[in-house]
């Protein structure tokens, strides 16, 4: 038997993986039909927008769903049909982790690709490649095949591959489209080898052959933990030094730029910041820590609980600073907190640093002003009252406010916070928030991006992560 030619595929989950992957195939494959489905109505409805007033925020993501949807890239909460009708379907459904039961606070909850991969067994009429693309833990695919195969119906096969996405968000289309890798794991059986080349073709539509990299399941699985625990540790070794620039008087910028020439180390990741956040470093850190674990490995388990553990030191010390500069209080005080999103270029709010900052201010009584140009205001206010069990969203409403513009959340505050990178951030009037804020002005730079001296000279105080306070 020759690999299946896939002329169908169905994505089960349209989050911020499903969607922008699925449209970006859909994009370079027009030849296949591709059918996103989520059980999610109203998510649906916004991706079949009029408008195009899209669930999720990603720059280039709407020019593409423009050319592809109604052509061949449709959404639908037609779960059954999507499975039905695939020869191949992505598993791209959210992976938490677990909150409640064995496991908890470390372990992924993967009650929602079995009930997919359940789904895909009661359904599925014909043979089907199913791909895993959300990240799991190790041998989850091998939990998948046995459902799978306990559920089939005669002369229908299930081959089950991994294919982990890397995209980042707010970068999420360009590296769809020119990807470091593409990572395919398969078993090393015939049937298992020809399903990984039916998915390799799909990617050969735009992808250079020699970046699609084929390997065994396990490995497919574990590299895609490998790499964002690497990547999160790299963040997490440059604020750990970022810590000494700030108690030596070295500066973590240039720091970072003198061992970023070492060819071997690299340029990238290497921003000190308030701490990383996003749905993906820390929970699969904590999933490797928990396979550690299980493999009877603590010291492995240790050495990756660190990368977590000092990621919370660097936001708890930032909160610290900001309390200790404004003269050890800020009961009563106004702070502006500009960015609330876990980076730029996205509305995403999971594990972002803001929501930390913000709830240790609320913990020190000060009233606070948020601004983010893409977060919908009903999810700042979800992550605070998630953030904060013990204060009531009324009592949360009367300490917080959330502003239309950085200026207007910075008039009358006696400190403006940055929390995310946004570019527009960079371009602020600073002499006109300086005019407006109360005396004296202090400016917390959580990620390195305003020009401290020029801020200085128009006035303010100027706090810079990885830098000792200027005299
Ligand atoms: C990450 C991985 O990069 C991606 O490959 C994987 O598929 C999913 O997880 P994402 O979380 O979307 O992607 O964004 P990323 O750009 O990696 O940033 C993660 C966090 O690290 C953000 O909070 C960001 O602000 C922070 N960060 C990143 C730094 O603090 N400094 C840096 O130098 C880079
Ligand atoms: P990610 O960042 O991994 O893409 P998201 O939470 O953004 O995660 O998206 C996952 C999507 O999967 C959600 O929209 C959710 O409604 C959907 N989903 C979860 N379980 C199922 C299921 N069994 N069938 C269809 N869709 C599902």
């Amino acid at each position: 038997m020759s690999p299946v030619k896939v002329t169908k595929i169905c994505c089960i989950g349209a989050g911020y993986v499903g969607g922008p992957t699925c449209a970006v195939v859909a994009l370079k494959c027009p030849h296949i039909t591709v059918t996103i489905v989520d059980l999610n109505q109203s998510r649906i409805d916004a991706w079949n927008s009029p408008d195009f007033k899209l669930p999720i925020y990603e720059p280039g993501l709407e020019d593409v769903v423009r050319q592809t949807r109604g052509r061949n890239l449709f959404f639908s909460t037609d779960v059954d049909k999507g499975i039905e009708e695939a020869d191949l379907i992505f598993v791209s459904v959210n992976t938490p982790t677990k909150k409640s039961g064995i496991g908890a606070g470390f372990a992924a909850d993967l009650n929602y690709v079995e009930l997919a991969t359940r789904r895909i067994a009661d359904v599925a009429k014909s043979s089907k490649i199913v791909v895993e693309k959300s990240t799991v833990p190790c041998r989850t695919a091998d939990a998948m095949r046995t459902i799978l195969d306990a559920n089939s119906k005669p002369n229908c096969r299930f081959d089950i591959l991994s294919n982990p996405e890397f995209l980042a968000e707010g970068t999420a289309i360009n590296d769809l489209l020119k990807p470091d890798r593409v990572l395919i794991g398969s078993l090393q059986t015939p049937q298992g080898i020809d399903a990984c080349n039916s998915l390799a073709s799909i990617y050969a539509n735009w992808v250079p052959k020699d970046r699609i990299l084929t390997v065994g399941l396990w490995s497919s699985e574990l590299s895609k933990l490998a790499a964002n625990a690497m990547l999160a540790q790299r963040i997490s070794s440059v604020n750990a030094l970022s810590a000494i620039c700030e108690a030596t008087g070295a500066n973590i910028d240039e720091v970072a730029h003198a061992i970023g020439f070492d060819s071997r180390i690299g340029p990238k990741f290497l921003k000190a910041s308030v701490g990383f956040g996003g749905s993906c470093f820390q929970k699969d850190i904590l999933n490797l820590v928990y396979l550690s674990e299980s493999c009877h490995l603590p010291e492995v388990a240790a050495y990756w609980r660190q990368v977590v553990e000092m990621n919370d030191y660097q936001k708890r010390r930032f909160s610290t600073r900001v309390v200790d500069t404004l003269f050890k209080t800020i009961t009563g005080k106004r702070i502006a907190v500009l960015g609330f999103a876990f980076k730029a270029d996205t509305g995403d709010t999971r594990e972002s640093a803001a929501i930390t900052l913000i709830r240790d201010f609320q913990q020190e009584k000060a009233l606070i002003n948020i601004y983010d140009p893409q977060v919908p205001h009903e999810q700042i206010w979800a992550d605070l009252a998630e953030a904060s069990p013990d204060i009531p969203l009324a009592a949360t409403q009367k300490q917080v406010t959330i502003c239309a513009s950085a200026i207007e959340a910075c008039k009358n505050a006696e400190a403006v916070v940055i929390a995310t990178e946004w570019k527009e951030f960079c371009d602020i009037d600073w002499e006109s928030v300086y005019a407006h804020m109360k005396k004296p002005a202090f400016i917390f730079d959580g990620r390195i991006i305003v020009d401290a001296d020029r801020l200085r000279k128009i006035g303010f105080k100027v706090t810079v992560i990885g830098r000792a306070e200027a005299l």
